[in-house]
């Protein structure tokens, strides 16, 4: 029998996948594969929050199964596949919805953001999001959600909805725990350091993208917002530094005090080149696989019919567990 943890995660196909992305979110699902049973889901399903062209969906769900492929996840050790192949995940977020109270779900601060940049789409599927996060998570019996730290009030509230279905009906869910690491838990926009990089951000240097070109990489960290002090340090307060003195001590691996030493009596023209660099060569391999795999649609396909397949029996268990115990037909 299969003993190890499962590792449940999503990702929206909405916008452009960025490094925060990456770092918060897909190099841990990649780094941790050998440790866990591992299931991550292109949640296509969220991204109808917010309105979407649907001809792009389609072309944007495809090819970020393309990219999180050539970024590692490997088909032999995790399952992928899509979120709106499985009805039991809106399903089973109704069940939930009826036990989730409003003002725990008023509380929500990603809802809040949301509305605020989308004023004229505040739905209510919006609103409903972190139940069918919650449903995602519970149809599979999950240790451990790896995430950004964005996540953790969401992830909260799928506890809280679990012991609470466990407690009033008998016990049907996991309760899962996140898994949010402290490198690359939280990235910042480099335009602007005081709000966490996004996908959805409109301005044109706010975020580097899996598949930017080396140049545009260039370009976007040599206009990264610094401060007019010039020691390279890790000093929270100065939000623009140590925002991308982060990425690099993820993407180095080296510690602060090392880091601190490369850069000591150095600009910031020579401590930006040096974590261009270390971007370009990080990304260099991923576009590579993207390009090849991007040739390759049937694999792909493949690839995500043997995911849905393999994951499909857990998500109908519980979701007819949780349909007896709660009294439905
Ligand atoms: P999404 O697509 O917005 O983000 C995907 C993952 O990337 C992380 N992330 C970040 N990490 C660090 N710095 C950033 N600037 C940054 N921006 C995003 C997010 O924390 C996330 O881990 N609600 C989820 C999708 C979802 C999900 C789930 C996740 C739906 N169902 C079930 C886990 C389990 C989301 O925000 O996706």
């Amino acid at each position: 029998m299969d003993s190890k943890k499962v590792v449940f995660s999503g990702i929206q196909p909405t916008g452009n996948i960025h490094l925060g992305n990456y770092l918060g979110a897909v190099k841990n699902w990649v780094d941790m594969q050998d440790m866990y049973d591992n299931i991550f889901c292109i949640v296509n399903s969220h991204a109808i929050t917010i309105k979407q062209n649907p001809k792009e969906l389609i072309q944007k769900t495809l090819d970020l199964a393309c990219i999180l492929i050539a970024c590692g996840i490997d088909p032999k050790k995790s399952n992928l596949f899509i979120q709106s192949k499985i009805d039991y995940h809106p399903a089973l977020a109704w069940i939930l919805d009826c036990n989730i109270f409003m003002g725990d779900m008023t509380r929500m601060t990603q809802f809040k953001d949301k509305s605020n940049k989308n004023p004229k789409n505040i739905n209510v599927g919006l609103f409903n999001y972190p139940a069918l996060m919650a449903a995602d998570i519970l149809l599979y019996q999950v240790d451990l959600v790896p995430v950004g730290s964005d996540q953790k009030q969401h992830i909260e509230l799928t506890r809280n909805v679990a012991m609470k279905f466990n407690r009033d009906f008998g016990e049907c869910f996991k309760i899962p725990e996140p898994l949010i690491l402290k490198e690359g838990a939280r990235v910042m926009g480099l335009d602007d350091p005081t709000t966490k990089m996004s996908k959805s951000a409109t301005g044109k240097n706010h975020a580097i993208f899996l598949l930017d070109e080396p140049d545009v990489i260039i370009s976007k960290i040599k206009k990264a917002t610094t401060d007019s002090n010039s020691n390279i340090v890790f000093d929270e307060n100065r939000a623009g530094v140590y925002n991308l003195l982060c990425i690099y001590e993820v993407l180095s691996k080296k510690n602060r005090a090392s880091i601190e030493d490369e850069f000591a009596n150095k600009g910031y023209g020579v401590f930006k080149n040096a974590l261009a660099e270390i971007i370009i060569d990080t990304l260099r391999p991923i576009q590579t696989k993207y390009r090849e795999l991007n040739n390759d649609k049937k694999y792909i396909q493949e690839i995500l019919q043997n995911g849905l397949d393999s994951v499909l029996p857990r998500a109908e268990s519980t979701y007819n567990k949780a349909k007896e115990l709660i009294g439905l037909l």
